[in-house]
């Protein structure tokens, strides 16, 4: 039996070496850390200890497989972060109900999958000049692009529909200038704070231009805010946010699965979520 097992897919198998420092944390605790693919059907997730959910960077491209594996894991072990934090964040509707309780968000138009939408019209009818659409269930700037009216936009969108759910939002300029801050809390503070780079493919953490930044006691108050209506305590948790005109700040994104936790990015970090993940593994639940 095995105290921890950190859990990647099958592009970064050995984990992103961001997570290794936490993993690392952990033995010099004097507790026994794995690794594993999440969908590696070799895997004993009842003798895995706690499962600890990282860098699962595939599972938008199978969301129902994914959660179906994550519900056979949590009912034989403890995962983190917990299954109904998993099941409420993998698919961006969660920022509706943000916006119903009044964190201030990015506007989303919602577009069912299968519908025909005339993007054209609905940027008119929304008074935005430039978009940016997406699929309702993403990552790593998957699907993610900048429209105007065009047939290109149009066909985009269209592709996107056949598929899945899809939104639509307005192009917020803060992600080129100020750039897209992103917020680390683990064990529910607080941690550091990243500035990402505009629609950042997938890398290990730190390699796609990310640099530290200050967060502002504002950034950190929308933050917590949207943390307060999440369905339970993240371990780790990771808010996206970007500016409006007048600088306020928005929430772009919230991360409870995989997100980059930039733990090499700020001394203290990796410890602090190897001390978490200890007390879990001490009491047995997070
Ligand atoms: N409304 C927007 N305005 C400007 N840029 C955006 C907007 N939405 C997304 N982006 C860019 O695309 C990237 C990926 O989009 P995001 O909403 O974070 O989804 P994900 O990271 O899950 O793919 C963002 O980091 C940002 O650079
Ligand atoms: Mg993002």
């Amino acid at each position: 039996m095995t105290d921890f097992t950190f859990i990647t897919y099958g592009g970064l198998p050995d984990l992103d070496p961001d997570d290794a420092l936490a993993a690392n944390e952990l033995r010099a605790r004097g507790f026994s850390v794995a690794v594993a693919v999440w969908n590696d059907t070799r895997v004993r997730w009842d003798t895995a200890g706690i499962c600890v959910l990282r860098s699962t960077w595939d599972y938008h491209l199978d969301v129902d497989v994914f959660l179906s594996w994550a519900e056979s894991v949590a009912a034989v072990t403890t995962l983190v972060n917990p299954l109904p934090l998993v099941r409420w964040n993998v698919r961006k509707t969660y920022l509706a109900e943000l916006e119903l309780h009044g964190v201030p968000t990015v506007p989303t138009r919602w577009l069912s999958q299968g519908t025909r939408v005339d993007l054209r019209r609905l940027l008119a009818e929304s008074g935005w000049s430039a978009a940016v659409v997406k699929p309702v269930v993403g990552l790593a700037t998957y699907g993610v692009e900048v429209v105007d009216g065009s047939e290109a936009g149009q066909a985009h969108l269209s592709q996107l529909l056949d598929r899945g759910d899809a939104m639509l939002q307005p192009y917020v300029d803060s992600v080129r200038d100020r750039g897209e801050r992103a917020l680390v809390f683990l064990d529910g503070h607080f941690s550091h704070a990243v500035r990402k780079a505009p629609f950042q493919v997938l890398a290990p953490a730190g390699l796609a231009g990310e640099t530290p930044c200050e967060a502002t006691p504002e950034e950190i108050d929308v933050a917590r805010r949207a943390l307060h209506l999440v369905p339970g305590s993240p371990l780790y948790a990771r808010v996206d946010l970007v500016a409006d005109d007048a600088g306020r700040p928005l929430v772009l994104e919230m991360e409870l699965v995989e997100p980059s936790l930039f733990l090499g990015m700020h001394a203290p970090a990796a410890g602090r979520f190897a001390q978490a993940l200890a007390r879990v593994g001490r009491k047995g639940c997070p």
